[in-house]
């Protein structure tokens, strides 16, 4: 069968390249290699072109082919997104290349500060051009469809227009220094387990309402050089083998008008990657090549549409830094960006718990922020001397440090008790001793295991315990106790129920030091140090404070301590819920748990039939997150849009206005406490009969952020919403349809703490969209 061409070469735009010039010069071959990468060393077959590209910036993840004698350089593409991923050291080469290791995707996001991640963006950029990379593969987008996806931590939020949002603004930073991003992975790579094979089974609905919205909003807002497309199949097709994603939506809806490339050996069939409009397959790999080949000499590839990749790939080409010729220093500047991580990781961190102890009747104060009386601080939790920057696999970065909680408080003129300091050092020393003893062990008896275990996150050390004397002796000594629970996660692995929960050590640890520490009248502050949600509800009574800390990058420690000093008052607030139990997700009930992680390869590529691993039903649909929670009246354990400050807000003068499609929103916030601080304003949508038309009793459709508001300050914010983003996709008129009627605009600290509700009478719009995508299953639907 051939493919039906639908290429047009005029839509491609002409720049510095000549590039019908370029194409009449290029054999069959020349273009298939030129819409392939150049290879990778032990992945790409025997004899694919694995050229010195590879060490233009070497631990980068791919180049372009060069066509050297037609002047078109191999352009670099790096990862992302908590920095700039190359190696920190050369051979033969005394200059240390590392790179800042900025805070997870999940705390950016938690800032709910654009500008402020704009900033994080520019500083990233500003090392990917020093260092002689052209485009950063990321940011990493997918929807938190459940609390154990693996790289979860990458992502942003539950929600699209978070999601979005603060997508944009990171692409917007990076790109402002002449350098390319990759939003990834286009779409509904939402799990680890058997990623390159499993069938996610998706409503257009939420389709279009969830897992791509975000990516519609970002792409249109700040206009990527670079989408990625991901592994998995969407509806049965894979999402780089679909012409509907690629082309329909993404070019012919969206308007996008850049480069599309794979996910590492995304995909199956080179020929059918091209036709789809997918013009970039990396790293690339010798059967994509000879599919390449074949399909345009069968006549099933029209070499037109080759063609449009081949110029939308010369696209990328002429607008990177090494087309223009730009020399790079190798010399970014890591001081001011150490500045720029230690900040922004301080806003995304999120106070979850702040109260006084003993009771404020007793003359009890809250704990946080730190009175000048407390110095001494008891460290507990193998975390807090072994502080985690980030996720592993492509999202880790090769920092030159990380900064623990340790040393974030001796940094902050705190003083931490020795004896813990070095009971805890040996303690972690010997479980990592024991760990690579048990790596060795398994590389004997199994060395593909091993090798797999060396790229999958550790496993974190059971928490030590101490008897009840040493504790009363360590209080006796102590101001306050902080305790930090950790959690690492990463790529090709989802997290377990176990990771979920916290485990009797944890718990036991929890339990004894606050039992002690309370007796001696001393006050107990949790910290998380974790990149994805974990179970809260029944330990979170015990401490006095809690503060998710993220996995802040590697001035970690540092920005901890800014926030429990009070030199920063922290303003995040979640970008996700947090169940009371793992199972109370509606996903859960389809998601693979504690699945063997070696699934790919077992199935040797192979598609099968098992829930959840080869295929995963959206049974949810459109309630993922809050949408689920509140519109089904499920408790949880924090909700989305929770975080608390240092200080309290009053909000006042609410009103909405409506000026043609335009919504606007105004409300007055004012700092009502004695602590300086800033505000998230959130502002959800009710649609008429909301229930009766199966939506969400309410969605997030804009935000804002206060600036520091100084005891007393007020300020006044606008938040706008257009007629048209309250559309629902409507699968029997393959549209968006606005319902007439009057909406509620609920002005909001959270999704559940609403502060005003107005109204406003929308009329009835419809947009044509394309009738693509459509599953090919029956599913049992979730319905209000
Ligand atoms: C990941 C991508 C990453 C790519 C290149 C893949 O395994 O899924 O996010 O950009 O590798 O390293």
């Amino acid at each position: 069968m051939m493919f039906t061409s639908c290429a047009n070469a005029d839509q491609v735009t002409k720049n510095g390249i000549d590039q019908d010039e370029v194409l009449s010069k290029l054999s069959l071959e020349d273009k298939a290699h030129f819409v392939i990468g150049v290879g990778m060393k032990g992945f790409s077959g025997d004899d694919a072109v694995i050229g010195a590209t590879q060490s233009l910036v070497p631990g980068a993840a791919g180049t372009t082919y060069p066509l050297d004698s037609l002047g078109i350089p191999a352009v670099v593409l790096a990862d992302g997104p908590a920095g700039l991923r190359i190696d920190a050291t050369r051979e033969g080469d005394s200059a240390t290349y590392y790179c800042t290791h900025f805070p997870i995707g999940t705390l950016l996001a938690s800032t709910w500060n654009t500008k402020l991640i704009d900033e994080v963006g520019l500083a990233i950029g500003e090392e990917v051009k020093e260092y002689g990379a052209d485009v950063l593969l990321a940011p990493a987008i997918n929807i938190m469809r459940n609390p154990l996806c693996g790289r979860n931590f990458e992502y942003y939020s539950e929600d699209p227009v978070v999601a979005g949002k603060t997508a944009a603004a990171y692409i917007t930073g990076v790109q402002k220094n002449g350098v390319g991003t990759s939003i990834k992975h286009f779409a509904a790579n939402n799990q680890e387990t058997n990623r390159m094979n499993t069938d996610a089974h998706i409503s257009q609905r939420a389709l279009r309402e969830i897992y791509l919205k975000g990516f519609e909003i970002a792409i249109k807002e700040a206009k990527p050089w670079t989408v990625m497309t991901s592994y998995n199949y969407i509806n049965g097709v894979y999402t780089s083998e679909s012409k509907d994603l690629v082309t329909t939506i993404l070019r012919d809806e969206w308007g996008y008008e850049g480069t599309v490339m794979t996910d590492w050996f995304g995909g199956k069939d080179g020929a059918r990657q091209m036709w789809a409009g997918n013009d970039m397959l990396q790293p690339g790999k010798n059967e994509q090549f000879d599919s390449i080949v074949a399909g345009v000499r069968s006549g099933k590839l029209a070499e037109a549409d080759l063609d449009l990749c081949v110029k939308r790939t010369l696209n990328l080409v002429e607008k990177s830094p090494r087309f223009q010729g730009y020399q790079y220093s190798n010399k970014p500047n890591l001081e001011a960006h150490a500045a720029v991580t230690r900040q922004s990781a301080a806003e995304g961190m999120v106070l979850m718990k702040n109260e006084a102890f003993p009771a404020p009747s007793k003359g009890g104060k809250k704990p946080l922020p730190f009175k000048e009386s407390v110095k001494n601080v008891a460290l507990y939790g193998c975390t807090s001397y072994d502080f985690i920057a980030g996720g592993t696999g492509s999202g880790n970065v090769n920092h030159a440090y990380v900064v623990s909680l340790l040393d974030g408080l001796k940094n902050g003129g705190y003083t931490v008790s020795d004896e813990l300091k070095t009971a805890y050092e040996q303690y972690i020393a010997d479980a990592k001793e024991a760990q690579k003893k048990a790596l060795e062990e398994l590389a004997m008896k199994d060395r593909q295991a091993a090798t797999l275990a060396s790229f999958m996150p550790g496993t974190l050390p059971a928490e030590k315990q101490f008897t009840p004397d040493e504790l009363a002796a360590q209080a006796d000594a102590a101001d306050v106790a902080i305790i930090t629970i950790g959690r690492i996660s990463g790529e090709f692995l989802d997290r377990k129920v176990a990771d979920f929960n916290l485990n009797d050590s944890e718990k036991q640890l929890i339990q004894q030091v606050c039992d002690v520490y309370h007796k001696a009248g001393k006050q107990v502050v949790v910290l998380l140090n974790i990149g994805g949600v974990i179970e809260t509800a029944s330990w979170k009574d015990l401490p006095d404070a809690i503060l998710c800390a993220w996995q802040a990058g590697q001035e970690g420690g540092n920005s901890v301590v800014d926030v429990l000093s009070g030199k920063q008052s922290p303003s995040g607030k979640f970008t996700m819920t947090w169940p009371i139990k793992f199972s109370d997700a509606y996903s859960s009930k389809n998601f693979p748990i504690d699945e063997d992680p070696r699934i790919d390869m077992l199935n040797q590529g192979q598609k099968g039939d098992v829930k959840n691993v080869d295929y995963t039903d959206y049974e949810e649909d459109i309630y993922v997150g809050y949408r689920y929670f509140d519109s089904f009246d499920v408790p949880v354990s924090y909700p989305f849009g929770y975080g608390l400050s240092y200080t309290t807000f009053d909000y006042s003068n609410a009103s909405c206005s409506a000026d043609g499609d335009a919504i606007t929103v105004t409300v007055t916030v004012r700092n009502t406490g004695n602590h300086e601080g800033k505000e998230v304003v959130e502002l959800y949508v009710s649609a008429p009969d909301n229930k009766a038309a199966n939506k969400p009793a309410k969605e997030l459709k804009a935000y804002a952020k206060t600036k520091q508001l100084k005891a007393g300050e007020s300020e006044t914010l606008t938040l706008t919403v257009n007629a048209a983003d309250l559309a629902s996709f409507d699968e029997a008129a393959s549209a968006w349809v606005v319902a007439e009627g009057e909406y509620q605009f609920l002005v909001a600290a959270s999704s559940q703490d609403i502060k005003a509700t107005l109204a406003a009478n929308v009329k009835a719009q419809q947009t044509k969209a394309h009738d693509v995508m459509k599953p090919q299953v029956q599913m049992n639907l979730l319905r209000r």
